[in-house]
Parts: C-alpha cells; structure tokens; sequence
C-alpha cells in the first residue's frame, strides 16, 4: 500500500471522531454511532483504495452503512477494511474516556474476517514479545511478562473488561499481585496501550468482541507487540457462521499472524475521549483538535498526528 494512504485513513478515523463529538456525555450512543458511520463511509469517497468492509456495522440487511462486503473507496489497491467508527459508544454516551474511532487496513485476504461473536484475548507490547500463552494460567503469563519488562507483577498493571464472566481471571490477576484497571467498556485502546511504553498498561487479557480483537491486532502488529485470541462462539449457530465465514477450526489458538497476515498493514485511531496516549477532542470557537495514532507495520513509523481543524475555514491562533 502506498504510503500517502497512511495520511488519508487519519483522515478518515478524524472525519468519524469529529462528527460525532458533540454527543459526547448526551446520553445518545446510536445518535453518536449514526454520526460517526456517515461521515467515515463519506470520507471513503475521496480515498483511493478499492477497499472491501470485512469488519463493520453487521451484516448488509442490519446495517446501512460500513456493511460486511461493501465496497469502498475511489477505486486503488485492492484491501481489507476493518471499522469501528465509535469503539466505545458508551463511553461517547456517558462522557467517560478511552472511546475511539479506528480503522486498520491490509491488503485483500489479510484480515481475520472475524464474526460478531466473543473472543478471548491477551496482547502485550513489544518487550514481551514471545512471552504469552492464552493457555496457561494467568499467572504464569505474568510471571513471564513481568521479567521481559525488567519489573515485579506488582508492578504491572493489567487491563480487562469489568464484566461477572472474568471474576476467576480477575481473583487470578489479584492473587498474583498485579494492578489491576477495570474498564467499563472499550477493549481495543488498552490492546493500544500495552504496546506502547509510558502508557501506564502492560497486559491487556479477557475476551471481548472479536471484530475489536482484529483491530486492536493490527494495532499490535504495527506496534511491534503481541496478542493471541481464541474465538468463543456460543452453541452450533455460531459455530456455523465461523464456519461460512472461512474459519475451519474455531478451537484454534489465533496468532497475530493469523489475526493479520502478510507484512503490509495501516492502523489508524483518533481519540473521541481521551485516552491514555491522545487527547480527546478539544473544541474551540470555530473549530476541534483532533489527536491520532498512525502505525505502518512496513517501515515501523507511528505518527502521532495533533490536528487543528477549522470548521468555519478561518484561521485560528494555535496554542500549543
Ligand atoms: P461498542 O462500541 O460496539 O458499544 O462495543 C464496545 C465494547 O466494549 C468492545 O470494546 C468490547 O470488545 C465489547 O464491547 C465487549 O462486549 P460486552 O459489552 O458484551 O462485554
């Protein structure tokens, strides 16, 4: 993929970010969510790619818009698109932080075509590359997580969704003696944040859904860190659908490589509310500062991108 792309996806995941930025904390997580879809699918326009929705809104008679196997873009490189234009639409709606608009890209068959479904998952940043295993217990995970990173467990912290299914995981993690950060919602962005050092997060494990767990992959992939997941599907219907979508072996243990293939992938994310590492949007009279991760796997280059946007094209003092 040629490389100015990079720059036209923050522009996409912006274009999301900002339109829906007004419903931040009303209450409105559709509203917010109808907001963001319309104008990432709008920014498509202008993008030349030939890009496929493999993750998106659902399937084509449940969403509109960003629907699985629209075809998007001005016409380009054929590639995989996998979207999310609020992860986190709970947070959108009751103003708390870590919400984002993402997207990842890798040229076509690249990207896990990942059905609506749970996945479990545990990501780590590039130091502790090579150190995990989604099956063994958690302590012994940490325990290998904590001598990569030069730390004691108790000095780690990890993230996972506050949710009855992960009361064992949670004792576990306590029991070992790590830090532990609940979140109410939004897995991708702590998957993000392991990856990056300075962020105040180590580990990221619980399950999730499994279209977050392809994005917050190629997050990973580009970072440099790692990430395993396992599907859950619950009961034969589902397995089913694994199936049809062209996954054989749904017991499978996912590496990141099968999570994302090949070695030419774009992970783009602009904060909503603000997160660890980006600022959430910040508005002003007349316009919005946006703040965004772009990662090329290719080169190894992640941008950070802090944009001033005018909204009524004029000129407007920058503050720094
Ligand atoms: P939405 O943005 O679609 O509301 O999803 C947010 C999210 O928290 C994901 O980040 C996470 O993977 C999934 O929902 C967890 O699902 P559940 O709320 O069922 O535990």
């Amino acid at each position: 993929m040629n490389r100015e792309l990079a720059l036209e996806f923050v522009r996409v995941t912006e274009a999301a970010a900002i339109a829906c930025g007004h419903l931040v904390g009303r209450g409105d997580k559709n509203g917010a969510d109808g907001l963001a879809v319309d104008a990432m699918r709008a920014a498509f326009d202008s993008v030349n790619i030939a890009g496929t929705v493999v993750i998106g809104e659902g399937e084509m008679d449940e969403a509109p818009m960003l629907y699985i196997g629209e075809e998007v873009g001005a016409g380009g490189p054929r590639v995989d698109i996998a979207v999310d234009p609020v992860e986190g639409t709970n947070l959108v709606a009751k103003g708390q932080n870590g919400a984002i608009a993402v997207m990842a890209i890798a040229p076509r068959g690249c990207l896990l075509h990942a059905p609506d479904m749970y996945m479990d998952k545990i990501a780590v940043g590039p130091r502790a590359k090579g150190c995990i295993n989604i099956d063994d217990p958690i302590e012994e995970n940490l325990k290998r997580v904590a001598k990569a990173l030069d730390r004691e467990i108790s000095d780690m912290t990890v993230v996972i969704l506050d949710r009855p299914r992960h009361k064992d995981k949670i004792d576990a993690i306590r029991k070992a003696g790590a830090r532990i950060s609940l979140i109410t919602d939004g897995d991708v962005n702590p998957i993000v944040e392991c990856c990056i050092e300075g962020s105040g997060v180590h580990m990221y494990v619980g399950s999730g859904g499994a279209p977050e767990g392809v994005l917050g992959a190629v997050a990973v992939k580009c970072l440099g860190g790692d990430m395993q997941g396992r599907l859950l599907p619950d009961g034969p219907e589902q397995i089913e659908r694994c199936h049809k979508m062209g996954i054989a072996d749904v017991d499978k243990v996912l590496t990141l490589d099968d999570l994302v293939k090949g070695d030419d992938c774009i992970f783009t994310a602009t904060a909503i509310t603000n997160c660890n590492m980006l600022n959430g949007l910040r508005y002003f009279g007349g316009g919005v500062r946006t703040h965004t991760i772009v990662a090329r796997y290719k080169t190894g280059t992640v941008r950070f991108v802090d944009a001033i946007h005018s909204i009524d094209k004029k000129v407007h003092p920058i503050k720094i």
